[in-house]
């Protein structure tokens, strides 16, 4: 019988080293592992030779950033995507896209199966699934971590030392984190007490506010069509200026989040986040949005936002749904042109200035000066008409005021 091929979604850390070897033995298959380079700090070199000394046939390292990047954050962004109206979604926009991308190399390696290590009571399992559900039904999906035997880090790390793994012997970091170009999410630990304060060694990217500098950092940032282009009057590419907007805001201290969130399987969670670039960015974005979207579309807007955000972190994003809404989202951003400064300090985001050649602030009608165009008679009309509908129903239902209790009592 021909050897069962399996590829697996893989970070080189300690469950997925695992997943490799005990896939191996479980179903005597040969293992592909994929690893996606979304932009994250730590180093990939290596990774592949890792793999291959844990047992792996073939080891992939693609590079996913620049996809990552304009496929999968920009659309976010233009959509103001916040899940629960804080967490830019870093984790969540990932999963997708390690999914599309595993199943592409296990189509190529005529794999029957894909392997991921998430576990089973986190959003990720979903996300992951429900991709690979929509691109590629025919793969199977394994998910070790909901059926292995192992119960703690240790019989994993024993399970490694009597196979030969090489297991990355630091002192053992007591969060779990998951990190790339659009933030980093941290988890477990003291940190599973809402009550207790993250303490300083959560932060993975960030300077804390306190020590962060004591004079202000002025970013102008450029968008075309919703996307930003460029970073203090330099054109750049998206990744370069994510990474560029990470260090400055970072170093600043903004981008950090705390957060009790509600999980699509059921339960609630607490996760610092940092995010720096991201946040800078929504910020920035949104106050240009204030500048250039039309009032009704501004204020729909809103609703689509709410419902994308939902639908990226309930890991819906191969769905016609998410097509049709970018659709939209793309119509709205084709006048969000123009440049917005912010002001970096202690932790903060304040908008310093904003210009548009779309603005549709008109300073004829806004001034109270004598340049002011503004036809204040109009108003009279307006009002009578605006207002009818309410007249009405108190006249009818109501009576308004009675006369004698708008008089002042003696
Ligand atoms: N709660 C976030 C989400 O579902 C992040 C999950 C992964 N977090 C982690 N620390 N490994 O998108």
């Amino acid at each position: 019988m021909k050897k069962q091929r399996i590829a697996v979604a893989y970070s080189g850390g300690l469950d997925t080293s695992v997943i490799v070897k005990w896939l191996q033995e479980k179903y005597n298959a040969d293992i592909i592992t994929v690893t996606g380079n979304l932009g994250q700090k730590k180093e990939l070199i290596g990774v592949d030779r890792k793999a291959y000394k844990t047992g792996a046939k073939r080891a992939y390292i693609v590079d996913l950033q620049k996809e990552f990047v304009y496929d999968y954050i920009f659309p976010a962004l233009k959509a103001g995507a916040l899940y629960e109206h804080t967490y830019p979604m870093a984790t969540s926009l990932g999963r997708p896209l390690l999914a599309k991308s595993l199943a592409e190399v296990a189509i190529r390696e005529r794999c029957t199966a894909v392997a991921h290590g998430c576990t089973g009571k986190g959003n990720d399992q979903v996300r992951f699934e429900a991709s690979i559900a929509a691109l590629a039904p025919e793969l199977k999906v394994l998910a070790p971590l909901r059926e292995w035997e192992f119960k703690s880090r240790e019989e994993e790390i024993a399970y490694c030392e009597k196979h030969g793994i090489p297991v990355t012997a630091t002192k053992e970091n007591p969060y779990s984190i998951d990190e790339n170009i659009w933030g980093t999410s941290i988890e477990c630990g003291v940190l599973e007490d809402p009550m207790i304060e993250p303490p300083a060694d959560a932060y993975q990217r960030t300077v804390a506010p306190k020590d962060a500098p004591d004079k202000p950092t002025y970013v102008t940032i450029e968008f075309k069509e919703g996307v930003p282009v460029g970073l203090n009057g330099a054109k750049m590419d998206g990744i370069a200026l994510i990474h560029a907007l990470n260090d400055i805001a970072g170093r600043n201290g903004v981008g950090r989040l705390d957060l009790v969130e509600n999980r699509l399987v059921g339960i609630k969670s607490r996760e610092i986040y940092e995010a720096p670039a991201a946040l800078t960015l929504h910020f920035a974005h949104r106050e240009l949005e204030r500048l250039t979207l039309d009032k009704e579309v501004s204020h729909y807007k809103a609703k689509v936002a709410h419902d994308y955000a939902d639908l990226i972190y309930n890991g819906l994003w191969f769905t016609p749904l998410r097509h049709s809404l970018d659709a939209f989202i793309n119509e709205t951003q084709k006048t969000v042109n123009g440049i917005v400064k912010v002001k970096l300090y202690k932790g903060n985001l304040d908008i310093a200035g904003r210009t548009s050649p779309n603005s549709l602030y008109d300073t004829k009608l806004a001034t109270y000066t004598a340049e002011d165009s503004y036809d204040h008679k109009a108003s009279e009309g307006f009002i009578k008409i605006f207002s009818l509908p309410m007249k009405t129903y108190y006249r009818v239902n109501k009576n308004g005021l009675k006369k004698k209790k708008r008089l002042v009592k003696k």
